[in-house]
């Protein structure tokens, strides 16, 4: 089975972005992180980030086609503003979880709403690069009970 793990827009920047918001460590560490607990769990681990709405919605019709049997998405600000992500990962039906690094909810109001929350198997939020280790175990654990 396959994981797709997305970054949305500026988490290119990680590591020098707001690090009293997002922590101190890099897209690549946390990547890293993140391959490393899917093949210890035996499963493969593809990441992408981009800036780009396009090429998120891209890289989700892609995965359909592609056997990707779960998706782990931070969607940055797409989030709050992208009824498109919603409706790309709808299209797919690929189940998928959403994270955060920061807790929206306890920042500013735009931040509150989310276009993907609820059709999202679960969301996991506040916890910074922990979030990411949060939500591939929570992933894992998903694929582990589904049908195979
Ligand atoms: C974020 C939270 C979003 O509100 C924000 O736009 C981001 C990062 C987070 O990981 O905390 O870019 O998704």
């Amino acid at each position: 089975a396959r994981l797709l793990l997305l970054h949305g827009p500026n988490l290119n920047l990680l590591g020098t972005r707001e690090p009293h918001i997002y922590g101190a460590s890099t897209l690549a560490e946390i990547n890293d992180a993140a391959e490393r607990q899917c093949n210890a769990a035996g499963y493969e681990l593809e990441t992408m980030q981009s800036n780009s709405e396009s090429a998120l919605i891209g890289r989700i019709h892609l995965a359909a086609t592609s056997d990707v049997d779960f998706i782990v998405i931070n969607p940055a600000a797409f989030t709050h503003t992208s009824v498109a992500l919603r409706d790309a990962l709808a299209a797919v039906a690929i189940p998928f979880i959403e994270l955060h690094l920061s807790n929206p909810h306890a920042r500013e109001k735009f931040r509150h709403h989310s276009y993907l929350s609820d059709i999202a198997r679960g969301v996991v939020c506040g916890f910074g690069p922990h979030s990411y280790t949060l939500a591939i175990q929570a992933a894992i654990h998903q694929l582990g009970m589904a049908p195979r």
